[in-house]
């Protein structure tokens, strides 16, 4: 794959032989040594559950369920004991001023990043195809984005990079702006130029975020694109459960190390907004997969994953009627992430073919193309699967019952913005039928998941283009005006 800027070095240092992830050592010893406990969680190691429950995840599970605060396992806020260890670990291994754990996703990463640094009124520079817990954060914040429309790929109806261009088009030409806020990679995979984006921030002493929640491997192989931690991000989110092999929900928020951020605010913000019983369990999955990740072991899953995506790609692209994204162009993605379409048929057709036929389940479809992920979990062998899935399928007539179904194609159009996300999300709401929605004021954030881009987000007007992607909504909250 083609390299970003700056050439890059990082595995080669983490990979290790030793394995050492003290959170999961001292679960193991809680779960060894058990204690008569009378405190949260009520269910007592599993002695209270639902039988069927127990057998369905596992008596071990239930042992080790419990919280911060008890059996010396440490607290998260503030970060304390074995808890804490681990997380100076993985801030040295991910090369960060400070790295926090979170168990309620990367959804609260980047809302106590928008909570602890973004003050009311202030003008930040977001990328529209940010996560909606991104743009949650301008209603809870009161702050005013400026919107930073990524290239539109139309062959693939998604969203492409960010152009570094405009981004310094509009610090140029706004000495307010406060923070910039990107995300990289998009959800398809495809690869902004951080570092340029980063030091034209710079240039201009505004902070940039990275939420990279999909570029969680990064750190730990060169043959994918470079952390923005490396490229000089002032804070990254990435979510450890997407691809990392955390357990869901498991997410770490990065200060940089010469991050113009104050850390303690952010601190702060956690403190408010973060579960206060996060789950040991979680806790313990972060540490195992940064364990996991920088060692040898890790190393070579990566190396796996990556092998067995180029196979895919280069297999798949062969086939007559398939296209790949970033196969035969000179868009850059993540060589983990497949998106690919079959002539003839809708992604979503595709995905249903792939599921009744095959019993193969995918990311996600959208209305052109499926999107595949190369985990580390992945062998050769279901890819060798896939591929005569998807040869089968391009070769045998599959009719596409596109029609039948609900097309949803994202709109990506630029916002027709007149209030602010909060003042809209807090004014006098009424619903109306989608069909009379078009001329008025969204009032609520509609963002279909996956992949959780907002289409339209309180204070901008609803026109005629957003109506097909809203097959789910007979009714759209708008601003009484
Ligand atoms: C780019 C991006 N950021 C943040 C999130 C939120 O992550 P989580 O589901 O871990 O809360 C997502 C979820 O899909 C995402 O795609």
């Amino acid at each position: 794959m083609e390299r970003l800027s700056v050439s890059f070095k990082n595995s080669i240092e983490l990979k290790t032989n030793n394995i050492y992830a003290p959170l999961v050592e001292r679960l193991n010893e809680y779960k060894n040594s058990p204690c008569t406990g009378f405190h949260i969680p009520g269910h007592n190691r599993g002695n209270a559950v639902l039988n069927s429950f127990k057998e369905v995840i596992g008596s071990d599970a239930l042992l080790v369920d419990t919280t911060d605060e008890f059996d010396n396992l440490g607290t998260l806020h503030p970060a304390s004991g074995t808890i804490k260890e681990a997380m100076d670990l993985a801030s040295k291994c991910y090369d960060s001023r400070r790295t926090f754990f979170i168990t309620s996703g990367s959804t609260i990463s980047n809302l106590a990043l928008a909570f602890g640094v973004i003050c009311p009124e202030d003008e930040i520079i977001v990328a529209r195809n940010s996560h909606r817990s991104v743009l949650t954060g301008t209603i809870l914040t009161g702050s005013k984005p400026s919107w930073l429309m990524p290239k539109k790929l139309n062959d693939w109806a998604i969203y492409g990079s960010i152009c570094p261009d405009e981004l310094e088009f509009k610090l140029k030409n706004n000495n307010k702006v406060k923070f910039v806020w990107v995300t990289n990679p998009t959800y398809e995979g495809v690869v902004s130029d951080i570092k340029k984006i980063a030091d034209i921030c710079h240039k201009y002493d505004v902070p940039l975020i990275v939420d990279e929640a999909h570029g969680s491997l990064w750190n730990f192989h060169d043959e994918l694109p470079v952390s923005a931690l490396k490229l000089g991000a002032d804070a990254v989110v990435h979510s450890l459960h997407k691809t990392g092999g955390a357990m869901t929900q498991s997410s770490m928020l990065h200060i940089g190390k010469n991050s113009r951020l104050d850390e303690t605010k952010i601190e702060h913000a956690l403190k408010l907004l973060h579960t206060t019983s996060p789950s040991v369990l979680l806790l313990a999955s972060l540490d195992a997969a940064r364990a996991n990740l920088s060692s040898k072991q890790g190393y070579e899953l990566i190396q796996n994953a990556i092998n067995n995506a180029r196979f895919f790609r280069t297999q798949a692209s062969k086939i007559d009627g398939v296209s790949v994204l970033g196969e035969n162009s000179d868009i850059i993605t993540d060589i983990t992430k497949i998106f690919l379409k079959v002539k003839g048929l809708t992604g979503k057709r595709l995905e249903s073919v792939l599921e009744l036929d095959f019993n193969i389940e995918i990311e996600s479809a959208s209305d052109e193309g499926i999107l595949i992920l190369s985990n580390i979990g992945n062998t050769r062998a279901e890819f060798e699967y896939l591929l005569a899935a998807i040869t089968k399928i391009a070769k045998e007539d599959y009719p596409d019952l596109s029609h039948l179904e609900d097309v949803k194609f994202m709109p990506l159009t630029e916002p027709n913005v007149v209030m602010t996300p909060r003042e809209a999300y807090f004014f006098k709401k009424i619903k109306v039928k989608k069909e009379d929605s078009i001329g008025k004021i969204a009032a609520e954030v509609i963002a279909l998941c996956p992949p959780g881009i907002s289409v339209l987000l309180p204070g901008e007007i609803i026109t005629k283009e957003h109506l097909p992607y809203l097959s789910e909504y007979s009714e759209i909250e708008v601003v009484d005006e």
